[in-house]
């Protein structure tokens, strides 16, 4: 069992992750998996996929080992078809993030251990939409029926690709607001039409009254051909605490992270900023995914 992009799951597959990291959070379940090694193999750079990763494995009883591309044969010149079909000789599952779109699958074809995609490119990150749909259900009760605004650059995110088709499988309402030429592409907005029925509202305007998340990313400035363009939006894209003014008193603010200019920091002391939370999501989360990749085998 593979983990590359959300599509890799049905409605019933996430509810069995999150019911099982609701139990772990809980401390009602205890996951043994002494004896097995999780590899971490991060080409791209990370701070919370890898380290909650990591974290999530010793908190199975299991250990991990830890590439660093810079300190690697990679530097040799070795293929990154090599690498995978090495580690997997050294490792029980291998987490793996790449900047290019489709590395992540590519590796699973190579090899027959499971494959958990830790973000490829501006593709698809998974584990991420998963601690995100998580935490919506930890803090509001449920997802179904709520309004859920995402907001940034919808354009390159691969949270957002990912989360748009997850929040579509639970029926959540969902808008999109974006800086001008940074729209999610339409494809995405018809692929959850066609398959869920979810009509995506646009909105031009960072209005976000009806919300009961309000879910920000960061200028993707990585992504970006000019980035002079994506210094001059990142200068001017940011949520004030003025923008909360008027909005539900149980607004919940996600962001993946990392945060940079787009969330006034005045926010960071609000309620209504739950990211850090979110964050910490991650441990019991990927300690479910760890544990259901490795059951489904
Ligand atoms: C995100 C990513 O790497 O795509 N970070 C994360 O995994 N929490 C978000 C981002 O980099 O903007």
């Amino acid at each position: 069992m593979d983990l590359i992009s959300i599509r890799d799951l049905t409605k019933e597959n996430v509810k069995e992750i999150l019911d099982l990291a609701d139990g772990i959070a809980d401390g009602k379940k205890k996951i043994d998996l002494k004896g097995r090694i999780a590899a971490t193999l991060f080409f791209e750079p990370s701070t919370r996929t890898k380290l909650s990763f990591q974290s999530a494995a010793m908190r199975c009883g299991m250990t991990y080992l830890d590439f660093l591309p810079e300190l690697s044969s990679l530097k040799k010149g070795e293929s990154f078809a090599d690498t995978i079909k090495t580690v997997e000789g050294y490792a029980d599952v291998l987490v793996v993030r790449h900047a290019k779109e489709g590395s992540a699958r590519l590796a699973a074809d190579m090899t027959a251990k499971p494959v958990v995609n830790g973000g490829d490119g501006g593709n698809q990150h998974p584990t991420q939409t998963l601690i995100d749909l998580f935490s919506i259900r930890r803090m509001k009760g449920k997802i179904d029926g709520l309004n859920v605004t995402l907001l940034g650059d919808l354009k390159h995110a691969r949270t957002m690709r990912s989360l748009v088709y997850g929040l579509a499988m639970f029926d959540a309402n969902v808008t999109l607001i974006s800086p001008k030429g940074l729209e999610m592409d339409p494809i995405y907005l018809k692929e959850v039409e066609k398959k869920f029925g979810l009509k995506v509202k646009l909105k031009g305007e960072p209005e976000f009254r009806d919300a009961d998340v309000l879910y920000v990313c960061r200028i993707q400035a990585e992504r970006f051909a000019d980035p002079y363009e994506a210094q001059s939006i990142m200068k001017k894209f940011r949520v004030k605490k003025e923008d909360l003014d008027g909005t539900k008193k149980d607004l919940a603010i996600l962001h993946p992270l990392p945060k940079i200019n787009e969330i006034d920091p005045e926010i960071d002391k609000m309620p209504q900023a739950r990211y850090f939370e979110q964050a910490h999501y991650g441990v019991p989360l990927r300690m479910a995914i760890i544990d259901y990749v490795l059951r489904k085998g």
